[in-house]
């Protein structure tokens, strides 16, 4: 059975979390983007989900986006970290009653059992989170998904992927840093290009990313047997791809 890369537990660092949720989910390119079109392929591929699975949750903000849609619909949430736990539920607090909260690391096949404990789910989603386990716990991941999932269920990865070339590499890291560096000026920063590049590249959870290209990832589906597989979106590293349990 694949391991862990172990690579993921450096999101127990409270001041990489903070920072990603301060400083970087928002300067995501096409980050609302994403979320419609996750959204319609729900709404078209599983209207009115009841029960929805956000695998490496950060603060809520895929399953939040689900739950705004689906109001009868419950959430477990599911994040390795404390702090990002801490974080959602402090986004649902007084409005919790149809969210579950799990600190649990995926990295083990073991946490298929208190995330089935709630029953097999309409939609798993997770987002930028599993590209830090090793390419065959990545497949062996996929694959307790598709068993979570109810026939017919929607899996949907938004997902740190592999550029073709290192020369897409670039302009990618390029980008996001001038998306960064975009955000940081409009809240009132006064960080500097240069700083923040410097921060980007020196970030360790840079050097924890195990990228696969989508394409290999779509077909690691495909041989699962899910069904509809495709990438649906993608911008350089950032993909939306999954699909669907058959019936
Ligand atoms: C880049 S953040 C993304 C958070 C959120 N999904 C979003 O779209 O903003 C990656 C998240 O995956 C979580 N994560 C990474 N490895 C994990 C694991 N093995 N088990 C559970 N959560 C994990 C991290 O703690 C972090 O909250």
């Amino acid at each position: 059975m694949a391991q862990s890369s172990g690579k993921d537990k450096i999101w127990k660092r409270e001041d990489l979390s903070k920072r990603y949720l301060e400083g970087v989910r928002g300067a995501i390119p096409l980050a609302d983007y994403q979320i419609r079109i996750m959204l319609m392929l729900i709404e078209k591929m599983r209207d009115d989900p009841r029960k929805i699975l956000d695998l490496g949750c950060g603060d809520g903000i895929l399953g939040s986006a689900v739950l705004a849609k689906y109001p009868k619909a419950s959430v477990v949430f599911l994040d390795i970290s404390d702090t990002m736990i801490k974080a959602a539920m402090k986004k649902f607090s007084g409005r919790g009653k149809n969210a579950v909260f799990l600190t649990e690391d995926y990295g083990k096949p073991s946490w298929t059992a208190p995330a089935g404990k709630y029953g097999k789910y309409d939609v798993i989603i997770s987002g930028l989170s599993i590209h830090h386990q090793t390419d065959g716990r990545k497949k062996g991941l996929y694959k307790e998904i598709f068993g979570l999932l109810k026939p017919g269920g929607i899996f949907l990865n938004l997902e740190h992927v592999s550029s073709a070339t290192p020369r897409l590499g670039h302009i990618w890291n390029e980008y996001f840093i001038d998306s960064i560096y975009k955000y940081h000026r409009a809240s009132g920063s006064k960080k500097t290009r240069k700083e923040i590049a410097s921060t980007y590249y020196n970030n360790p959870l840079l050097e924890a990313n195990i990228l696969a290209p989508v394409d290999i990832q779509c077909a690691w589906l495909r041989k699962i047997g899910f069904k509809e597989v495709d990438c649906y979106l993608k911008v350089f590293e950032l993909a939306i791809f999954g699909g669907i349990k058959p019936v």
